[in-house]
């Protein structure tokens, strides 16, 4: 009966998931323990806050802002309106990283290995590569000052997530106009999962996005949506080490554009495609 409050929202079968999330998260109880006993109430303060979400959900907010929270890579991380919510695609990119390096593909000689993420949003490219790569130096970098915070919460909270794990640093850059970070030393490692939807596309996006996601984290104008790769690219130039590695997330209708940018400059440049099928990222190797 609840599920019919997000009919035009979410489908049956999405509907069903999102209440079952927030019932979860109100009661603390598990979807086993819903299924053990499917008649479990819940109290006149617990349906306040239920009815009070259902309504943020009927105005189309997303349920992650609701709840504040979202799941990355086995990490639960906080996020708030004006930070992306981190996507899936993404976490094929750091499957992607997290698999070069464990065949050493990424030399583990580069001790520790210094790790660059650049509109790092909620943390949750640099917040996972300083889980699973140990030892790691991993920087993080955004121009939004909520990001930054959120990226500083969500680092402390993930900080028993591995033993020998460094907190990241995180700072604020403008990667379109950089400034040397703090210790001016090159990386070996730049990730960036950078604005690149055209604004053009504005129009046929779900008013979920639209609406309650920070377009400066999401658009970039038709008339140049390469410019956070140029800037990228650039950046590389001067603070990537040789035989560094960049890995990229990509608009899927540009990857020969991107992957063509970064030949110019770059030994080896290699595009990938996500389970979808749509080319979603590319590595490049500063051989
Ligand atoms: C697509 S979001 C990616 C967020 C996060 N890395 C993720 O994958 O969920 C792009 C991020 O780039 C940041 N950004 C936008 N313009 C920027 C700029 N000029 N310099 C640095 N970061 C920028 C935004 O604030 C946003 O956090």
């Amino acid at each position: 009966m609840v599920t019919g409050a997000l009919e035009g929202i979410y489908n049956p079968r999405e509907s069903e998931s999102v209440i079952r999330l927030l019932l979860e998260q109100i009661t603390q109880k598990s979807t086993v323990d819903f299924i053990l006993d499917s008649q479990m109430e819940i109290s006149p303060e617990q349906t306040g806050v239920l009815e009070a979400w259902i309504e943020r959900l009927q105005r189309h907010e997303p349920v992650q802002y609701v709840l504040g929270t979202t799941e990355f890579f086995g990490l639960t991380l906080r996020v708030e309106p004006g930070v992306l919510i981190p996507r899936g695609e993404t976490e094929e990119l750091v499957q992607w990283i997290l698999n070069d390096y464990k065949n050493e593909q990424i030399d583990h000689t580069r001790s520790p290995l210094r790790i660059l993420d650049i509109g790092c949003g909620s943390g949750a490219i640099a917040i996972a590569l300083s889980c699973h790569i140990p030892g790691a130096d991993v920087r993080a970098a955004d121009i939004s000052e909520r990001a930054i915070q959120l990226t500083l919460t969500n680092d402390m909270n993930a900080a028993p997530c591995a033993r020998s794990r460094i907190p990241v640093q995180v700072n604020r850059m403008d990667i379109l106009h950089p400034v040397p970070l703090p210790d001016n030393r090159p990386f070996d490692l730049i990730v960036s999962n950078p604005p690149y939807v055209l604004e053009s596309r504005k129009e046929e996006m779900d008013r979920r996005v639209t609406v309650f996601e920070p377009p400066e984290a999401l658009f970039v104008p038709d008339a140049d949506p390469l410019k956070f790769y140029r800037a990228i690219a650039r950046f590389a130039t001067t603070y990537l080490t040789k035989k560094g590695y960049i890995y990229l997330e990509i608009n899927e209708d540009f990857g020969r554009e991107v992957v063509s940018l970064f030949k110019s400059g770059f030994s080896e440049v290699i595009l990938r495609q996500d389970i979808h099928g749509k080319d979603r990222m590319i590595r490049i190797y500063n051989g």
